[in-house]
């Protein structure tokens, strides 16, 4: 099989982490390379930005109070930012902005030069570090939605008293686990973040969120982080239905367990440990402005205030389209009771 003989070729087995990198990120065999749509209806998955516009319109009008009420530049930075659904609202209903996107996925970033490069106060890059050169520490807004739930991450389990980490190897053609001890990195993580993990119990490491939130916190400044994700706090781990960890794959907006299948052909994702980035936060000088739900976020934000009284009884009216997304994004059972937000300023 072609795609086990490039995955392994460096060694028999290989971490979790580097296995979902190849899955996500290969240049020809990774999900977020090739071009196919992956967002909204006819995708994958949704995300809220595919929900409806008035997302990234609210959040746009936070974004601008928080640069006049701070006196921050006007720069907003997306990293993650998909098929730039979310920029070009932003882009659409806020001229003064200068929007820089970060977009890893080739794809995407075409799909994003396609959509948004006749606005001329948008930059795109294809790493933070790009646009790191460039604008050295800034002052302004750093922005994502559903970023850190696609970073590659490492797995372990613990069984009786010991933790392993578990690596991926091909046996015959398929992909199976092999469990190996943890290095010492793993394992200060799961001390320094305090993870208590059960016997039986299996969980994520999160190394790269840390990279990434580190890299945030440096390039900033003076400014906000604000990220929102699905995720879970320290105690939730020791949940039962947290016992197999959050890993799992997308496919035709199904969810498919097995991550190991279907090898670039499906997202793959895990929820993010707020605990994790809220200390990591702390560690790079970030103070938590506040941590809540989406919906509460939302509310915050005045999303109701775009409710429209209307006597259209077409259910398909952009009336009713708009109020019917409200409601979703504000019921504790429509799309907002999965994820949080962070706002972490420095
Ligand atoms: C789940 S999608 C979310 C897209 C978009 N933010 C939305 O809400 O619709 C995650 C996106 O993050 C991108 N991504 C993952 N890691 C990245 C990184 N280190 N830098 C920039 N983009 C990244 C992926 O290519 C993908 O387009």
């Amino acid at each position: 099989m072609k795609i086990n003989n490039e995955l392994f070729i460096k060694s028999n087995s290989i971490p979790y982490d580097e296995f979902i990198n190849f899955a996500l990120y290969d240049k020809n065999f990774g999900y977020y390379s090739n071009s196919t749509e992956k967002l909204g209806k006819n995708g994958d998955f949704y995300t809220s930005v595919h929900v409806h516009t008035v997302f990234a319109k609210k959040i746009g009008e936070y974004f601008s109070y928080l640069i006049r009420t701070n006196n921050l530049n006007p720069i907003i930075v997306e990293v993650g930012s998909g098929d730039g659904s979310f920029a070009k609202t932003i882009l659409e209903n806020n001229p003064n902005l200068k929007y820089i996107s970060i977009e890893k996925s080739n794809y995407h970033y075409q799909v994003q030069l396609e959509k948004l490069s006749n606005f001329s106060n948008f930059e795109i890059y294809k790493c933070f570090e790009e646009f790191k050169n460039k604008y050295k520490k800034f002052s302004g807004i750093i922005f994502s939605n559903e970023l850190f739930d696609a970073l590659p991450v490492k797995v372990v389990k613990r069984i009786g008293d010991t933790i392993y980490e578990v690596y991926v190897k091909d046996e015959n053609g398929k992909i199976v686990e092999e469990l190996k001890p943890v290095t010492n990195i793993v394992n200060d993580y799961i001390n320094t973040y305090k993870l208590e993990i059960l016997d039986g119990y299996r969980t994520e490491i999160r190394l790269n969120d840390l990279d990434v939130l580190q890299e945030f916190a440096e390039s900033l400044h003076r400014g906000y982080i604000v990220t929102i994700d699905y995720g879970y706090r320290n105690t939730d781990l020791l949940h039962p239905s947290r016992k197999n960890g959050s890993l799992r794959g997308f496919y035709k907006h199904n969810l498919v367990e097995d991550v190991l299948s279907n090898v670039g052909k499906m997202d793959i994702t895990s929820h993010v440990n707020w605990d994790v980035l809220i200390d990591a936060g702390y560690k790079n000088n970030l103070d938590v402005v506040s941590f809540c739900r989406q919906n509460e976020f939302l509310l915050s934000i005045g999303l109701l205030d775009e409710l429209v009284s209307h006597s259209a009884m077409d259910p398909f009216s952009e009336e009713s389209k708009l109020n019917r997304a409200i409601k979703s994004f504000i019921l504790d059972t429509g799309i907002s009771q999965a994820f949080d937000v962070l706002i972490q300023k420095k």
